[in-house]
């Protein structure tokens, strides 16, 4: 059998043993529900494993990922891990975490076509449309590429906000944050770029909702 492969069986065997070890009950305990105090959006990128970057165990976090964490309101996908986390599992905190080194945002930078992914990473070229000023005056491709990077995340958390479900939460008492992460590839240390708190200034007028 391919070694790669049989590698995932092996170390699936050595945690379940190891977790036992250190506590009996660890899987009884973890076997009856969660109650995870995040949301993780993170990009499908391998190197930026949400539990291992935050030092969190599993139940702690309920994640998302997709290519470029991005926040699309037609994304049945997102949408509904989005109004799980919130309306049922009461998650506190959602954060929004991007890397720098992001294939995705620069695969969206460039011209070239990749397939059916041209059509999601058309989500970040327009937020590179709408400060194109502000990038194109940077020289340096890599560094375009990174204040793209925070760009697109503090974007994904605006979209947060103008979400019903989001707004409807803070409207209900629930005053769930969202947080904007970058990720260092190369330091594996988070930036917070920006955090919006149950306020509904945040959000541009015509995004608010109102509710009875
Ligand atoms: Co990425």
């Amino acid at each position: 059998m391919d070694a790669a492969y049989q590698k995932l069986i092996i170390g699936n065997k050595k945690f379940a043993m190891e977790k036992k070890f250190d506590d009996p009950e660890y899987f009884k305990k973890l076997s009856l529900g969660q109650k995870p105090d995040y949301l993780w959006i993170g990009c499908s990128d391998s190197r930026v494993p949400a539990n291992e970057v935050t030092r969190t165990e599993s139940g702690e976090m309920f994640v998302h990922r997709n290519i470029a964490n991005v926040v699309v309101h037609t994304d049945l996908n997102v949408m509904s891990v989005l109004e799980y986390a919130v309306n049922v599992l009461g998650v506190k905190h959602i954060i929004v975490c991007g890397h720098y080194g992001c294939g995705g945002v620069r695969a969206a930078m460039s011209h070239k076509t990749f397939g059916l992914v041209d059509k999601w990473l058309r989500n970040i070229k327009d937020v590179y449309h709408k400060h194109h000023l502000e990038l194109d005056a940077i020289e340096s491709e890599d560094k375009r590429a990174d204040r793209l990077t925070e760009l697109n995340v503090i974007e994904q958390v605006q979209n947060l906000a103008q979400t019903k479900i989001i707004q409807r939460a803070w409207h209900n008492g629930n005053h769930v944050a969202i947080h904007g992460w970058v990720y260092g590839l190369n330091s594996g240390l988070i930036t917070e770029l920006k955090a919006v708190y149950d306020d509904r200034n945040d959000i541009e007028p015509i995004y608010r909702y109102e509710f009875d």
